[in-house]
């Protein structure tokens, strides 16, 4: 099935030029992008956008390394979106993260894994929702 997931290329990708590559990656692996902008994070929204870990001991550090510069948000439709793209990128932590994985590539610790992708169908829909209005998707 046809299905839309959400990422967002992390301040560090985008200070270290590797965005580019990283879409090349997507893109040959079948995501077509449907809305893309880049954007500054306030705390507020950085926060609020990783809701679910505010209770965690690494939620300020999150936070913090979110705002540290622009991010891209974007919207990927594939088919089975969600799951193949969580498989693209890898694990959270970019030293146990398989070979050939966008993270495994380009992150370099837990703190600095380069990219996000939504968990989960419902969680998607949620980020693309916090992210675009459904004006800014093609
Ligand atoms: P993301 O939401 O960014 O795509 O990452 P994820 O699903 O793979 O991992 P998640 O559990 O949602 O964690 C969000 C981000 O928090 C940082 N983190 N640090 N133990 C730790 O120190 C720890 N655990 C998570 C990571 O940067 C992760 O991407
Ligand atoms: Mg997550």
């Amino acid at each position: 099935m046809t299905e839309r997931t959400f990422t967002m290329i992390k301040p560090q990708s985008i200070k270290n030029n590797h965005f580019g590559q990283i879409f090349s990656i997507i893109a040959g692996h079948g995501f077509r992008v449907v809305g893309m902008k880049m954007i500054h994070l306030t705390p507020k929204r950085a926060g609020l956008f990783y809701e679910i870990h505010r209770d965690r001991p690494f939620f300020k550090k999150l936070v913090k390394a979110m705002t540290s510069g622009p991010v891209i948000v974007a919207v990927l439709e594939k088919e089975n979106a969600v799951l193949d793209f969580r498989s693209l990128i890898g694990s959270t932590n970019p030293l146990v993260a398989e070979e050939g994985t966008i993270r495994k590539i380009f992150g370099s610790s837990i703190d600095d894994n380069g990219i996000h992708g939504s968990d989960s169908l419902q969680t998607a829909e949620m980020e693309i929702n916090f992210h675009f209005a459904s004006s800014e998707l093609f």
